[in-house]
């Protein structure tokens, strides 16, 4: 479950930036459900996460919350929320209540959120537009589109319904590229407890263990540092099983001269880590793995230095495939000249993903990856600025065939950090956990 913040200043600020966007598009109202709650099974419930979004220009992280942000003259934000109840409460903890929210979290209103059928389509009247969420869950769309037929019934004597229905998290997600200080030290913070769970997985392998150990491990170190949760579900991946991008933690036997692959980052107040590392699990890379490890660490090093603002997100992409391409072609998996295998795209069969995606709230962040404007998927690819956080995360993934020199087969690597733009290059936050080789041998020896 993850915590309430300490300073709403943030919170504050993100909505009166919002707000300012809005108007100067005209005006109109925002309206935005965090996330239901999901059931498991039965009467279990999956932890309770928020609304990125949501938490993004709130705060709250309570379920069943809305917040209506009203861009005009006289801009206000107001917070429907649950009330309060001594019996639900007994059983679920204490709620926060529209009394004490308003105050607490800043806003100018709140109220019971059995309020909101009632005053919603009030609230929807003589707004020229409804900024929501293009792809809300049905239930929630359901109830926009019934508010918005309630505000056509009562329009009359010169009131109007929004004209213009358009996407609020287009909007939000632009706002989300760039992280603001605050969002940095949290990032900060989950990336120095994933490091610390990476390095405390290298020094318990040893021949003969469970991927799951390894993942016990992992989420041990997480939480006991007070990180609230993985932000994904770990990836620890003996042998073979590296070359399944989307394997997950199973209970497979690591063995004497494999490699593992463990991709896992935990989430601290909200914010998302990413780290990969890929190790062997008797503490000695063997001749053929450090092959491909160095030349796979070569390619996210070419990466790191195309991360700086003035170049796009996909230079580092473009940096990294060429030093795989040329690696691959000097360690006989691909035949012909590095253009070549650049323009027939022959470097997909050992490495098939991109080198990297925003970071934040989301693991998988919010954010376009093409500047604004017309032009499609063609549009060009954004413009890196200080403040933005992807990952950067080669692989090569080499699966038995007959073309393919034996002593490579069944090699999955990965390494992947994250990258915080700064005015000159990128800050990788997540080097608490070395990557070179040789360090990673001296970490397990010890
Ligand atoms: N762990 C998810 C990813 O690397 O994209
Ligand atoms: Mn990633
Ligand atoms: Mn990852």
């Amino acid at each position: 479950m993850s915590l309430p913040p300490t300073d709403i200043s943030p919170f504050r600020q993100r909505r009166a930036r919002l707000l300012a966007h809005l108007r100067a598009q005209g005006g109109g109202i925002a309206v935005l459900p965090t996330a239901p709650a999901a059931v498991r099974n039965r009467d279990a419930e999956y932890p309770y996460r928020h609304d990125s979004d949501f938490y993004y220009l709130s705060g709250f992280i309570e379920p069943e919350a809305w917040l209506v942000l009203i861009a005009g003259a006289d801009d206000r934000a107001l917070l429907f929320c649950r009330p309060r109840h001594p019996e639900h409460e007994t059983w679920e903890g204490v709620r926060c209540g529209p009394e004490a929210a308003a105050e607490r979290y800043g806003f100018d209103e709140a109220h019971s959120i059995e309020a909101l059928d009632q005053m919603l389509p009030e609230l929807l009247l003589d707004q020229p537009a409804l900024y929501a969420p293009s792809t809300p869950d049905d239930a929630q769309a359901a109830r926009l589109r019934g508010w918005m037929a309630a505000a056509r019934e009562r329009a009359r004597g010169g009131r109007r319904a929004p004209e213009q229905l358009r996407d609020l998290r287009g909007v939000v997600a632009d706002m989300r590229l760039v992280k603001d200080p605050d969002e940095i030290a949290a990032m900060r913070r989950a990336a120095r407890i994933s490091a610390g769970a990476h390095a405390r997985a290298m020094r318990a392998a040893r021949p003969g263990m469970h991927e799951y150990e390894l993942e016990a491990e992992l989420l041990y170190e997480f939480r006991r540092h007070g990180a609230q949760a993985p932000a994904y579900t770990s990836i620890v991946a003996g042998g073979a099983n590296a070359c399944v991008l989307h394997y997950q933690a199973g209970d497979t036997v690591l063995h004497d001269g494999e490699l593992v692959l463990i991709d896992a980052g935990c989430e601290f107040d909200s914010y998302a880590s990413d780290i990969t590392r890929t190790f062997p699990v008797n503490g000695r890379y063997s001749g053929p793995q450090r092959a491909l490890y160095d030349l796979t660490l070569a390619a996210q090093d070419a990466a790191v230095q195309a991360t700086r603002p003035g170049l796009s997100f996909n230079d580092g992409h473009l940096a990294a495939v060429r030093v795989l391409a040329q690696g691959l072609i000097d360690e006989k998996l691909l035949e012909g000249s590095l253009d070549g295998v650049l323009e027939s795209g022959a470097y997909t069969r050992f490495y098939m993903h991109r080198t990297g995606h925003w970071l934040g709230l989301d693991v998988h962040d919010a954010g376009d990856y093409r500047e604004p404007g017309a032009g499609g998927a063609e549009r060009p690819w954004r413009q890196l600025r200080p403040g933005m956080v992807l990952t950067i995360e080669p692989g090569l993934y080499v699966r038995p065939s007959d073309d393919v020199p034996a002593h490579y087969w069944n090699i999955g690597i990965r390494i992947e950090d994250d990258a915080l733009v700064t005015d000159t290059g990128c800050e990788l936050l997540t080097r608490g956990v070395p990557v070179d080789a040789r360090e990673i041998e001296a970490l397990m020896r010890e």
